[in-house]
């Protein structure tokens, strides 16, 4: 009899328990960090599917364009529209269609681990999938579509 309950004890815990976790991990899930609209995959995808105005815009409009825009463009450089980001800085372009290594932007996005000096400046991080998503739009030749 008392083993009996015992074990009635352990299945109702264990099922309580795994409902945590399933319920902790929904969490996550639903959580802050959890993909948006215009955050495409691109798990193993080798060609660029995605368009710029659809994918890369908002990616530039969420985290650059408050200090790259018409009014504050932080060394002359603009990522409020597509031409902008091709003309890129007074120093010269930043966007090498076709060269994703030689293309500043995207080299600044991930290779400097300075916060002065990574951007967007500070604190924030830009998912790997967004990085990957704007190599790729370089590497297609960086089109305005
Ligand atoms: C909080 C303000 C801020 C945000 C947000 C920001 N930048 Fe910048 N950005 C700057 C400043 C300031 C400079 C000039 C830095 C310097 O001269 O050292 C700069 C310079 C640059 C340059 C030129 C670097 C060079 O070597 O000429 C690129 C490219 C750039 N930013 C891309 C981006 C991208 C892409 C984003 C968004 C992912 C972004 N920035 C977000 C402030 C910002």
């Amino acid at each position: 009899m008392k083993r009996k309950m015992i074990f009635v004890i352990a299945i109702v815990s264990l099922v309580a328990f795994s409902g945590l976790v399933t319920a902790c991990q929904g969490q996550a899930l639903a959580g802050p960090s959890s993909p948006v609209i215009n955050d495409v995959p691109v798990k193993g995808e080798v060609i660029w599917a995605g368009g710029y105005q659809r994918d890369i815009q908002p990616i530039f409009d969420q985290y650059c364009v408050a200090c790259h825009n018409s009014e504050k463009a932080a060394n002359g450089l603009r990522l409020d529209t597509y031409q902008g980001a091709i003309k890129g800085t007074q120093y010269g372009r930043v966007v090498i269609p076709g060269e994703p290594g030689g293309s500043t932007l995207l080299r600044i996005l991930y290779l400097t681990p300075d916060p002065q000096v990574h951007m967007p400046n500070g604190d924030i991080k830009i998912s790997k999938n967004r990085i990957e998503n704007i190599s790729l739009w370089i590497q297609a030749g960086a089109p305005n579509n």
